[in-house]
């Protein structure tokens, strides 16, 4: 079992068209035709959707992806129109409502692999290989990568994993010239940040793009490099052969995990609401990840 333990009823907004709820964040049409998308404070952990919001998220994980967008402005266009709240809209979305040009996705879940973890490092127990790609004999949990690699997935239902796919198989779905496009673009991205998380003391093991085309022009969609989408591991807690802690959800893993929670991991059922100092310490992880990479005080 997994999902949302309660699925929220969206706001409905005049002049605004919901389109679909995501697990985090709700997605709206405006009249000109364009997406409005929005991030919640939700935070999913163990496939869940949890019971408890943690402040702040969503303004913060929207700013982090909007700062990552100007770095990589050289490198992808994105598809970011306006972060001014559409009108009607309540105040409360203010720094985490972005409108965005509706784009022709590509249905590939586009990840990039500097390190090799969770899927990853599943299949290459197995063969020795990720999404066919061969990889030196050696490697453990959380060893860097000789080189990133491009890992594509298809996309799942809520609930339902990523299914990793050979780069073969995707060239096939949405043709050569699409595949080769969409693993350039997805390594150099990948690259450019994770030397930037670097130099600011976060490894960024692995994330997850999505692309869409404006046109002939493939366009860097969706949100990028929030922990939502990437994982984010403390450099000086880094070391291979083990799980490393998570940047930002380790608190919430590892009290779902006591015994204090009472919850079953492996049972169908849902997890229990969050105690208050998770809580704090989860929202006080997101803000030190927003401050360290951005460089900003977040006020
Ligand atoms: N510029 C865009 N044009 C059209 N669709 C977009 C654009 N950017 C993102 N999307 C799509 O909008 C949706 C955003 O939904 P969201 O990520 O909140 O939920 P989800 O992908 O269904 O579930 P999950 O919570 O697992 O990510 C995705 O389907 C994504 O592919
Ligand atoms: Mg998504």
């Amino acid at each position: 079992m997994s999902g949302f333990v309660e699925k929220p009823e969206p706001l409905q907004v005049p002049g605004l068209v919901h389109l679909h709820t995501g697990k985090v964040r709700e997605l709206y049409r405006n009249e000109a035709g364009d997406l409005v998308m929005v991030a919640s404070d939700r935070i999913s952990a163990y496939d869940w959707v949890l019971p408890t919001e943690i402040p702040d998220k969503g303004r913060v994980l929207t700013q982090l992806s909007l700062w990552w967008f100007d770095q990589l402005a050289d490198l992808a266009p994105n598809h970011v129109l306006s972060t001014e709240l559409p009108p009607g809209a309540p105040a409360d979305w203010e720094g985490r409502a972005l409108v965005c040009k509706s784009l022709r996705m590509v249905p590939v879940e586009c990840v990039a692999r500097g390190y090799l973890t969770g899927s990853g490092l599943a299949e290459y127990d197995e063969t020795r290989t990720v999404c066919g790609l061969a990889l030196p004999e050696g490697l453990v949990d959380g060893s860097e990568l000789p080189a990133p690699i491009f890992t594509p997935a298809t996309k799942a239902e809520v609930g339902e994993h990523d299914e990793n796919v050979s780069y073969e198989e995707v060239a096939r779905q949405v043709g050569a010239d699409t595949a080769a496009a969409l693993r350039q673009s997805t390594l150099a991205v990948y690259s450019r940040a994770r030397d930037i998380a670097r130099e600011r003391g976060i490894v960024l093991a692995d994330t997850k793009f999505e692309f869409g085309f404006d046109g002939d022009d493939l366009v860097l969609a969706d949100e990028v490099l929030t922990p939502d989408s990437s994982r984010f591991w403390p450099a000086d807690r880094w070391e291979p052969g083990r799980a490393q802690p998570s940047y930002d959800k380790q608190f919430v893993r590892d009290w779902l995990t006591s015994a204090e929670s009472g919850w079953d991991r492996g049972s169908e059922q849902p997890p229990p609401p969050l105690p208050p100092q998770v809580v704090d310490a989860t929202r006080a992880k997101y803000v030190e990840a927003y401050e360290l990479l951005t460089g900003q005080r977040w006020s």
